[in-house]
């Protein structure tokens, strides 16, 4: 397997032997740092990572991945930086393909880490855009062969704003690996049509299937992993807030959803999450709406306290194994490792 030089922008772009190439590559990575085997196999390199919108998670798993892999790395936030203000995307990118040797872009169109890709001539890894996350799709996909042994075979229901960057890449990940894939939304909030039909293309190959499930009962009857994700995400504006509770407050992860799911179901949430009034957005959201919609008055949105809380999460697996996965893609896109 030789990915060396090949961007990381979608799963669309990626078999699933590539896939579980970097799934195998990443739990190696991990057991090494474990045991705390150096693997400073890049050494000598550097990466820029560009952000447009916030991160906690994305921006530490490739610092500390790249630290662990023995690179020099810049970090650029949303402000501070000439790029898309005085300083076109394509131009940004033939000036950092100069100086650094991959490049993580975070930030509004996907059409921008695209023009990355294609003018840098260095590796260019989408840390997250309005359509895709698929980093994220990694570290999931890791901590369900960790909890349930397979990815092949596992009934897996998204609940929420199954057309944002998580859903739809979800619904690619699961249909590239044989995964049973239900979309648990109201009908204004199912992925894409066209993209679903090529995600059921994939699934037919893969011996995995794509549902689309406006019944919350019946979409989770016996899953395996129930998944959510915030109902607003980044770049969405602040009047979203009030027709997305309107569309999935009856959607929230509760334990009565658990119990409807698999006895044995996981709950993950690729965080941020809303399970309490100890944010900001939690806080102020719960204040404004708790009148007509009790059931978010305590700041729980998307998941109840009591489902992030409790055995059956493994949303801080999830996260850990950011940094796993992601080393595996720098290191694999990087170096020729045949
Ligand atoms: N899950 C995720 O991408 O988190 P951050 O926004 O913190 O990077
Ligand atoms: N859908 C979320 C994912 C955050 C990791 C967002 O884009 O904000």
């Amino acid at each position: 397997m030789n990915l060396k030089s090949k961007n990381f922008l979608t799963l669309l772009d990626y078999t699933s032997e590539e896939i579980s190439y970097l799934l195998k590559l990443a739990k190696t990575l991990k057991t090494e740092k474990k045991e705390g085997t150096a693997h400073q196999h890049l050494k000598g390199k550097n990466v820029v990572l560009l952000f447009q919108k916030d991160s906690t998670r994305t921006r530490c798993a490739f610092e500390a991945g790249a630290y662990d892999l023995g690179m020099g790395v810049t970090y650029l936030g949303p402000s501070g930086s000439q790029m898309g203000k005085k300083e076109s995307i394509k131009d940004t990118a033939r000036v950092l393909g100069r100086m650094f040797d991959g490049i993580q872009f975070r930030g509004y169109l996907h059409e921008d880490v695209e023009s990355l890709g294609k003018y840098s001539g260095v590796p260019v890894w989408n840390g997250l855009t309005d359509l895709y996350h698929p980093t994220q799709i990694l570290a999931d996909f890791l901590t369900v062969q960790e909890q349930l042994g397979k990815l092949k075979g596992v009934h897996f229901s998204f609940v929420g704003d199954a057309r944002n960057n998580m859903g739809n890449s979800l619904m690619i990940g699961a249909a590239k690996m044989g995964i049973h894939f239900t979309a648990v939304a109201p009908k204004e909030l199912w992925p894409d049509e066209a993209l679903v039909k090529q995600c059921k293309a994939f699934a037919e190959k893969s011996g995995g299937s794509i549902t689309l499930e406006a019944d919350k009962w019946k979409g989770t009857k016996n899953a395996d992993v129930v998944y959510t994700d915030v109902w607003v995400s980044m770049g969405e504006s602040k009047e979203t807030w009030r027709k997305r509770i309107g569309a999935l407050h009856e959607y929230q992860v509760d334990d009565s959803m658990m119990n409807n799911a698999s006895q044995d179901a996981i709950f993950m949430h690729c965080l941020p999450a809303f399970h309490g009034k100890d944010t900001e957005v939690g806080l102020e959201i719960a204040n404004t709406f708790n009148e007509d919609y009790p059931t978010i008055q305590n700041g729980e949105m998307e998941v109840t306290d009591s489902v992030i809380e409790s055995s059956k999460s493994v949303v801080f697996d999830e996260a850990e194994n950011r940094m796993h996965t992601i080393k595996a893609v720098m290191l694999a896109t990087m170096k020729n490792m045949e």
